[in-house]
């Protein structure tokens, strides 16, 4: 039995209710994923590190801040100290990745590389051994409620048996477009870890569907 770990994404939750919002869900899931946007990198903004800080005085969960912003390095330190347990950056973003991996690392963080769908995996694959996460989109990074892109699916299994191969502990995690339609092939490529952002705060009743989406998780870990 393998535990299938959920990662909600906030971005369609209610700002204005944020602590009650991750509170709602916090016993179903394992991680939050924080999507920073800059308005550079993609065309939407979000948040920075003060979102960030609030919601790690408010719950226990670790957090993963997924970096969709042009210069991350030079804001590694402040998520750092916001309470970032792992930071996810765009390899195409900066001019060494390794380097940027080393940056997280030295702070204390855990390092990962977020894969575009229109960037290829295979020329990432020496930096896996240095990584804790591998996050692989399925949807183009900028926004919440797009749909999952199924062609990625085979990239996702390359990434997972390159990371085997390699004999790295990278995590694999897929963001974007997960719901309980989706979750099913999801997991089937390699996923170990699962992002859902509107198919858990979507404006109903965000606690059954954590609920409803754990109870998926652990029926596909138990098979
Ligand atoms: C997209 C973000 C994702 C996304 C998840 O740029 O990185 O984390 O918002 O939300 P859903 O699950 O609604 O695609
Ligand atoms: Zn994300």
């Amino acid at each position: 039995m393998t535990r299938l770990q959920l990662s909600p994404s906030i971005l369609t939750a209610d700002f204005a209710r944020m602590g009650a919002e991750v509170q709602s869900v916090a016993d179903h899931v394992d991680w939050f994923h924080l999507d920073v946007m800059d308005g550079h990198y993609v065309p939407n903004l979000t948040f920075g590190p003060s979102i960030v800080e609030a919601i790690h005085r408010t719950v226990d969960h670790p957090l993963n801040v997924h970096l969709m912003i042009s210069n991350p390095e030079e804001f590694l330190g402040v998520f750092a100290a916001a309470g970032a347990t792992r930071i996810c950056f765009h390899p195409e973003t900066v001019a060494d990745p390794a380097r940027t991996i080393e940056q997280i690392r030295a702070l204390g963080v855990g390092p990962g590389l977020a894969v575009h769908p229109d960037v290829d995996v295979e020329p990432l694959g020496d930096l896996f051994p240095d990584l804790d996460v591998v996050l692989m989109m399925t949807v183009r990074p900028g926004f919440g409620g797009q749909k999952f892109m199924r062609e990625v699916l085979p990239k996702i299994e390359r990434a997972r048996a390159m990371v085997q191969e390699s004999a790295s502990h990278a995590e694999i995690e897929v963001d974007g477009g997960v719901n309980l339609e989706t979750v099913d092939q999801t997991v089937g490529a390699g996923a170990q870890i699962v992002v859902a952002g509107s198919a858990i705060f979507d404006g109903v009743d965000p606690s059954a569907a954590a609920a409803r989406m754990r109870s998926r998780l652990d029926e596909l870990g138990a098979q």
